[in-house]
């Protein structure tokens, strides 16, 4: 039986999976490491504690997967996107890694706009200048760091940085490529016209891979320090979330993929390249060769239940938290709930979008604040369901829900209610590692396509049909809609 290996390089912790060739997670094992915030709005990591915690993963991975080292045929590379890895003409580390979620960068934002044009950037690349992503940290260490760029030979991402280290080659999956804003997402690879713009050579940039194409073949020095055989295909894989997609089945377009976790992202697979036209979704290439994808990132999703919990019953259980919420009416009689704790990406890129709750009276009680949170997180939703239908997909059939928030039978039913599709629940829950494997699997041959792959290994288990609310929460949501626009005044004046 051949095994095969998906890595996560998250900004926690590196994750491996060993799954088998029917598709059954055998082991799974995951080594942690910190990022460093020396600076307000910064965030940084070495590249090295990647290496260092993919090798013990894997061996320990291995190890608990009762299966030979010798089975393992293929490795599927998926992690954190945008993070900027710089490297010298020898492959050494010139600083430490600049990740997706640093906040340096709004000058270099608006100098990229200013330079290209915003409308011509989103044409190109699909996508505005945000301070999150590639180019713009790139630009930050050119006028801040002149001596680092002037070392600079190559540029990739945090996950690559562990294809360099398995395959001694640089390359980059096109999820990635286009997740860093020099791409041209039609053409699926590197746009000259934005690079000679920003100026960064063409030739720092990596050669970019589909998800499932081979990228390199494990060196035999790497195969000793994984205790894996030497020459196993290392496949492109993915962005975590392309890969995540991947994981839960999300590859076909009217199957969605909404992730709940302390984030919330909506992800909707395309099969032509289609952007929305003031750049308020990502869009991005898929793991799935040929393919394309858009992205809603709302930042806080269930973190906003947690800080709920946290503040006003800390270590409650969140079944108890949520049990009599049944009991309120839909739209919590008339309160509302701003979930931009952490500011917002999707519908309203703003750092400086705050919280609110809105409509408070005598006549709320405790549940009323409770399931305002996880309705006004579900409003938050729709508003990138909303700009994905205008943005031509308007045919969403499925919605694979993944992530803690989507335990509960009630925001399910919400989300169904507010989001007026089927929400269902997958066979699997390792998401991203699972879809790294899953795409490792295909390139060494083993699936005749991606699409194949995760019709053969994840299934359906749940459905939740939308009810009998849907038409109130159609009434309620153009107020909540209303809302940020009224108050972002009052948020900006707050900005530090
Ligand atoms: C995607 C994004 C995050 C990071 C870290 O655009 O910024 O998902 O990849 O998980």
């Amino acid at each position: 039986m051949k095994t095969f290996i998906g890595i996560d390089t998250s900004t926690t912790a590196t994750k491996a999976l060993v799954m088998d060739e029917s598709g059954k997670v055998l082991s799974v094992a995951s080594s942690e490491y910190p990022f460093e915030t020396p600076y307000p709005l910064w965030s940084e990591q070495a590249p090295a504690l990647w290496w260092d915690a993919t090798i013990k993963s894997i061996r320990e991975a291995v190890a608990k997967s009762g299966a030979p080292a010798e089975s393992v045929s293929g490795i599927g590379l998926a992690g954190q996107m945008h993070g900027l890895v710089l490297l010298d003409e020898k492959g050494q580390v010139l600083r430490p890694a600049i990740l997706w979620n640093d906040q340096r960068t709004g000058a270099q934002c608006d100098t990229i706009r200013e330079r290209i044009g915003k409308a011509k950037l989103i044409q190109i690349t699909g996508n505005d200048a945000l301070t999150g992503f590639t180019a713009p940290k790139i630009v930050w260490v050119q006028e801040n760091e002149p001596e680092v760029w002037k070392k600079t030979r190559h540029i990739l991402l945090p996950k690559d940085y562990v294809r360099l280290k398995m395959t001694d080659g640089y390359a980059m999956d096109k999820a990635g490529g286009a997740g860093t804003i020099l791409f041209n997402l039609k053409e699926r690879t590197w746009s000259t016209e934005i690079l000679s713009a920003l100026n960064i050579p063409h030739d720092y940039m990596p050669k970019t891979v589909e998800g499932t194409e081979v990228s390199g073949l494990l060196t035999p020095k790497a195969a000793e320090l994984l205790g894996l055989p030497a020459g196993i295909p290392i496949v492109g894989g993915g962005g975590d979330q392309a890969a995540s997609a991947v994981g839960t089945g999300a590859v076909v377009e009217g199957v969605v993929s909404l992730s709940l976790g302390t984030s919330g992202v909506v992800f909707a697979t395309m099969n032509t390249p289609a952007i929305e036209p003031q750049g308020r979704l990502h869009a991005f290439c898929h793991s799935v060769p040929g393919k394309w994808h858009f992205m809603g990132v709302m930042l806080s999703a269930a973190g906003s239940l947690r800080w709920h919990r946290d503040t006003f019953v800390p270590g409650m259980d969140y079944g108890k938290l949520l049990e009599p919420c049944s009991d309120i009416v839909p739209g919590s009689d008339g309160l509302f709930f701003l979930p931009y704790l952490t500011g917002e990406r999707t519908p309203y890129p703003d750092p400086f979008a705050r919280g609110a709750y809105v409509g408070l009276t005598v006549r709320h009680t405790f549940p009323h604040l409770t399931r305002a949170v996880i309705e006004g997180v579900s409003f938050g939703l729709r508003d990138s369901f909303e700009l994905i239908k205008a943005a031509g997909l308007a045919d969403i059939s499925q919605v694979r829900v993944t992530g803690g928030g989507t335990k509960s039978m009630l925001w399910r039913q919400i989300l169904a209610d507010v989001l007026k599709a089927d929400m269902v629940t997958v066979n699997t829950t390792e998401g991203c590692a699972y879809g790294a494997s899953l795409l490792a699997a295909t390139g060494a041959g083993f699936f005749k396509d991606i699409e194949t792959a995760c019709a053969e290994t994840i299934h359906v288990m749940e459905t939740t049909h939308p009810g009998k609310n849907q038409a109130v929460y159609d009434e309620i949501y153009p107020l909540y809609q209303g809302l940020y626009p009224a108050l972002s005044p009052t948020f900006n004046a707050f900005a530090p």
